[in-house]
């Protein structure tokens, strides 16, 4: 067997971040499966282009004599599978690709995959790892004082995004249980950092914020996330890889739990200090109060005691650094903003703010 990997997704946020960090720790060659849907983008990239390592190749997990050829091709060690339709608006606005995607297409991914790894050598297939990327929504939501969730935390999601994410979680589960493939689940918070496309709350904001534009807030916000810097996510990834427990579930968090307005005050006193701008004045008074989103979960918070205990992963990087480091981010690549600012992009922007701003 090749020292390989497979990545699924890995020309969007977290994919393109796991893949660029591969790349610089890593000695194994990966090959870079994506759709290049809205949210994957080959710029992301490009540093990496014509690496010897890394082998983009443009296809879709839904497509299963694909996904065969492409394993038979390059006999990869492991999997890590990130693709999927990741926007919760997006999925009340549109499940349907959130269903195909994150169902169909992981069930496709266990199905070829199963079949690949059945056909391997006995010493291949007991090094052989299937990483299933997943998010804590599939947990639902918490009340302000509850317990964060841990691994066995029941799964109880509510939006069609989180409910897409817990059946995939679901699949992964039963094809271990049932037909022995090895793999590993994480659920992880809320990311943020390089690269994310900016419909997510956090690169909306600072982009609002620079251009002066209105900072919609939904409902009061007051709603908490847990907010985890994006290389600590893949660095975690890398450890569940190497050491994780076949059939385990780690819980993956930054401990940064804050509510919205004050992660949006934030950008706004850090944008004023880098980028003062008389024409705007203070940037908190672009702060908009909009109409809520649909089922909206209050709190999100998650317990890393797992593995931290078990495969010695703690964050390494602060909220306060990381919201700092990813402002100046994307001050620095407003030519990858612009670039991606397509006009599907902009449709997306007016349909789901014009009706919420004119509250
Ligand atoms: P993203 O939307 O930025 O990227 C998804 C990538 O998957 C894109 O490159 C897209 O082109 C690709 N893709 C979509 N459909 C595909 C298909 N049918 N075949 C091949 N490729 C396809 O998502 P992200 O934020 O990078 O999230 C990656 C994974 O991590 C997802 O599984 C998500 O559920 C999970 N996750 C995300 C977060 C977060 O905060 N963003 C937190 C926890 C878990
Ligand atoms: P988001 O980045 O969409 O991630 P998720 O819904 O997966 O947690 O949103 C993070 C939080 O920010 C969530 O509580 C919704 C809120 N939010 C706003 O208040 N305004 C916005 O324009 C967006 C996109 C999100």
């Amino acid at each position: 067997m090749n020292n390989t990997i497979l990545v699924t997704g890995g020309a969007g946020f977290i994919g393109s971040n796991f893949v660029l960090q591969w790349i610089a720790n890593a000695d194994a060659r990966v090959v870079n499966l994506d759709l290049l849907t809205y949210a994957g983008n080959r710029r992301n990239l490009q540093s990496i282009e014509h690496h010897s390592r890394h082998v983009f190749v443009h296809g879709d997990i839904c497509d299963e004599s694909f996904v065969a050829s492409l394993l038979r091709e390059h006999q990869p060690r492991a999997i890590v599978h990130f693709a999927a339709e990741s926007h919760v608006d997006r999925s009340i606005a549109g499940p349907a690709a959130f269903i195909r995607t994150n169902i169909t297409g992981t069930y496709e991914m266990l199905q070829q995959v199963l079949r690949y790894w059945q056909a391997l050598p006995e010493g291949d297939q007991s090094v052989f790892r299937f990483v299933h990327v997943s998010t804590d929504e599939v947990y639902g939501t918490l009340l302000p004082g509850e317990p964060a969730f841990n691994e066995t935390t029941p799964h109880a999601p509510n939006s069609p995004y989180a409910a897409s994410k817990a059946s995939s979680d679901m699949l992964v589960r039963a094809w271990h249980h049932t037909y022995g493939l090895p793999v590993v689940t994480t659920n992880c918070s809320n990311n943020y950092g390089p690269w994310q496309f900016p419909e997510k709350l956090i690169p909306l904001m600072v982009l609002n914020a620079l251009e002066g534009k209105p900072l919609p807030v939904y409902g009061d916000g007051l709603n908490v996330r847990d907010w985890l810097f994006v290389e600590d996510h893949c660095a975690a990834i890398r450890r569940v890889l190497e050491d994780g427990r076949i059939g385990q579930t780690y819980n993956i968090g930054g401990n940064s739990e804050r509510s919205n307005i004050d992660v949006v005050t934030a950008i706004c006193d850090i944008l004023d200090e880098l980028r003062p701008d008389p024409s705007i004045g203070g940037r908190r008074n672009l702060i908009t109060y909009v109409k809520d989103r649909p089922g909206h979960d209050r709190r999100y918070a998650i317990d890393a005691t797992k593995i931290a205990r078990e495969l010695n992963w703690v964050p390494e990087q602060p909220f306060e650094s990381g919201i700092r480091k990813t402002i100046e981010w994307y001050l620095a690549h407003l030519d990858w903003v612009n670039d991606i600012r397509t006009g599907a992009y902009l449709n997306w922007i007016e349909q789901n703010y014009a009706e919420r701003l004119a509250q």
